[in-house]
């Protein structure tokens, strides 16, 4: 992927998975969350990779990710925070920016260069699935509507966008203080389009144990 970067945040604590460790570093067989994750971005061959870690964590990852084109960064205390330490140590001659979340740990490689290819001036691509459940509007424990799932779909990252309009999109978001639901969300509320490709079922994101027993069943039963 030609002048394209992949900012891979990996900075969370992981609060929900509360498995005794920041989620990157939490295991699912022999390597971690976050080897798993730089994996999939190294097999779609982008020209730099940004690594976004907790604090302190810097050295330890350093080792893990050996040499390859691969940067790190110490996080902030949210998300937004994190991909903003990533977009600082964009290199020259990089016109596309992927942000991708370490959590979506076994996206499928082809999923980075869905969206890169898909990135124009002036218009941001996220992957995103069709919803498949019934959904419906509640207020405490009244269901007050039902909700037509055709005009919903569930995003995912790599979200990618031109860099110049990112790195201003975020600046205009810290000037304003404001913290946005996801990066394509950003971008648009400083003027972007953003458009979705269809993303993967094993793109999702692990946030609960029971996505973690999920992820290590997939690559138990795909080591077979
Ligand atoms: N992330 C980050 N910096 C933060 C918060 C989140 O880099 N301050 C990253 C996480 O490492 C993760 C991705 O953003 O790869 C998506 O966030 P999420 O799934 O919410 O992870 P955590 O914030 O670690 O989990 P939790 O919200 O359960 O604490
Ligand atoms: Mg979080």
């Amino acid at each position: 992927l030609a002048r394209v970067a992949v900012i891979i945040v990996a900075a969370g604590s992981g609060t929900r998975l509360a498995a005794g460790a920041p989620k990157a570093f939490v295991p699912l067989g022999p390597r971690t969350i976050l080897e798993h994750a730089l994996e999939g971005v190294l097999a779609a061959a982008p020209s730099q990779v940004i690594l976004v870690v907790p604090a302190g964590r810097e050295a330890e990852v350093s080792a893990m990710a050996g040499d390859g084109p691969v940067q790190i960064v110490p996080g902030g205390d949210t998300r937004q925070h994190s991909v903003a330490a990533g977009l600082s140590l964009l290199a020259d001659g990089i016109d596309a920016v992927l942000v991708h979340d370490a959590a979506r740990a076994l996206t499928p490689p082809a999923q980075f260069g869905a969206v890169a290819t898909a990135v124009r001036p002036g218009v941001g691509v996220i992957p995103a699935l069709p919803v498949v459940d019934t959904l419906k509007r509640v207020h405490g424990e009244d269901v007050v509507a039902p909700v037509d799932r055709a005009e919903l779909a569930a995003a995912q990252t790599p979200q990618g966008f031109p860099r110049a309009e990112l790195v201003a999109a975020y600046a205009r978001a810290a000037d304003e203080g404001v913290e946005y639901t996801d990066d394509a969300a950003l971008f648009a509320a400083a003027g972007g389009v953003v458009r979705h490709v269809l993303g993967s079922e094993e793109a999702f994101k692990i946030t609960t144990p029971h996505d973690l027993e999920r992820a290590r069943m997939i690559l138990s039963s795909s080591a077979q």
